[in-house]
């Protein structure tokens, strides 16, 4: 069997171990890859731009007998990747275009929940510079001011003052630094609670949670520094209870799946659930179209049931009778990237020396280029360690274990992923004595 995979994070390197190990698998082709990716067997990788569909679209008619095309990042999804793959009868684990607006407009996602009664913060939309200002002078803070489209993860802004809440509203409507995606903008209310990242797989027909996570999305350790796309995940999410899956399963998660169908959105791929427990219940921070990076890097290690499966089964609308089962261990992403990043990158270029994974441990790569059979850093999240085991508290001591082996010149990476997790567990111990 072929499969095309098409990206080339870290998520994507975890899609392609994932599917490897289906025994059926004869080929698989990544586009564009990375580093790592190439090194694997039976992989070959393609150079190219996933964002150009039509480039894509006809590599994957020009191979024979293309079982399946697994969609990775956000941008292809949003340009409309997987409506030309499949208009090529190749099946495809990708929303389409029109489901893919649940993340490429954040005002097209607000009007669903709202249509539909899914929980979510409340938010006013705003193409006029004025009348976001005088809002922003009239609103109750803290404040969050997100640009409408994709802007590499950079689109929002939590503001605790109003002089921070004015600098994004003008950031967007009046030096337009995120261009079109930024012409209309987003004022909400700002929530609290901890954060949990639901992914799930969807066919249009059923849609199955995937076990919970937590990312670390700040740059540094205690949640400090800018926003990155993500340090670090622990799964399962320990905040995540039976009782709150539950209130998720009934207020937001069918919801979601019933509005889809009402509104005549083909959905077939990866449903991201963005999710904040305030004291007021469960609510939708955002959606995403795809898996999360580097939470697929976490959460794909404990699925127990075979992914190229499901996601086949996923493509062809058959979720409902396929076996997805995870395992109660507990896994620990830690994320190594490049000095500055987000920002400036200083360390491109320089070789890596790894080690071997271990059966408990995987290396993922992200920013990693072959450069005549040597090893290179080319990005800003460059590796993804994850490491698995019986609890989270072995789980992460074993990924920072590893982590001393896999680091480079200039490498950077949070300290303290899980530990928030941790210490909820430590007092969950104490409120059950
Ligand atoms: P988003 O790109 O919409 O996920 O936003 C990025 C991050 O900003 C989220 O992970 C939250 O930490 C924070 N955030 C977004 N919207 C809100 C909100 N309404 N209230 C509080 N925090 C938010
Ligand atoms: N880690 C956050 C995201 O993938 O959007």
């Amino acid at each position: 069997m072929k499969v095309l995979v098409v990206g080339s994070g870290g998520r994507e390197h975890a899609l392609v171990k994932g599917i490897l190990r289906n025994p059926a698998v004869t080929e698989v082709y990544a586009l564009p890859g990375n580093g790592g990716i190439a090194k694997e067997t039976k992989v070959t990788c393609v150079p190219g731009n996933a964002e150009d569909v039509a480039a894509v679209a006809a590599f994957a008619a020009s191979v024979d007998d293309l079982a399946l095309a697994v969609i990775g990042p956000d941008d292809p999804l949003a340009l409309g990747l997987a409506d030309e793959i499949r208009k090529l009868g190749i099946p495809c684990f990708g929303p389409s275009k029109a489901g893919a607006q649940l993340e490429s407009s954040k005002i097209f996602a607000k009007e669903f929940m709202r249509r539909h009664g899914i929980p979510t913060a409340d938010f006013a939309v705003f193409n006029s510079l004025d009348k976001a200002l005088t809002y922003v002078e009239e609103a109750s803070l803290p404040l969050v001011v997100k640009a409408d489209g994709l802007a590499k993860g950079k689109g929002v802004t939590v503001a605790r003052t109003r002089e921070e809440a004015r600098e994004a509203v003008r950031a967007c409507l009046e030096q337009k630094v995120f261009g079109q995606s930024g012409e209309r903008i987003l004022i909400e209310e700002c929530l609290e609670g901890p954060e949990v990242t639901v992914l799930a797989f969807c066919d249009g027909e059923t849609l199955i949670p995937m076990v919970p996570s937590m990312d670390h999305k700040a740059a540094c350790d205690g949640d400090k520094g800018p926003n990155t796309g993500g340090m670090g995940v622990i799964a399962p999410n320990p905040f995540y209870d039976a009782e709150t899956a539950a209130l998720c399963e009934e207020r937001i998660f069918r919801p979601t799946l019933k509005g889809l169908q009402k509104d005549g959105l083909p959905y077939r791929g990866c449903l991201y659930f963005g999710l904040m427990l305030t004291k007021d219940g469960p609510k939708v921070i955002e959606y995403n179209s795809r898996f999360g990076d580097p939470e697929a890097q976490a959460v794909l290690p404990l699925l127990e049931t075979d992914l190229l499966t499901i996601l086949l089964a996923t493509a062809e609308g058959r979720l409902r009778e396929t076996q997805v089962r995870f395992s109660d261990k507990a896994s620990c992403c830690v994320v190594l990237a490049s000095q500055g990043y987000p920002g400036k990158l200083e360390n491109q270029g320089v070789t890596l020396a790894l080690p071997q994974d271990l059966p408990d441990v995987t290396l993922y790569h992200a920013g990693t280029k072959l450069e005549g059979g040597r090893l290179v850093v080319s990005g800003g999240r460059v590796l993804g360690i994850t490491a698995v085991a019986d609890t989270l508290e072995q789980a992460i001591a074993k990924a920072y274990e590893f982590l001393t082996e896999c680091l480079f010149y200039k490498a950077q990476y949070r300290t303290d992923i899980g530990q928030k997790a941790l210490t909820y567990l430590a007092g969950d111990k104490e409120r059950k004595k």
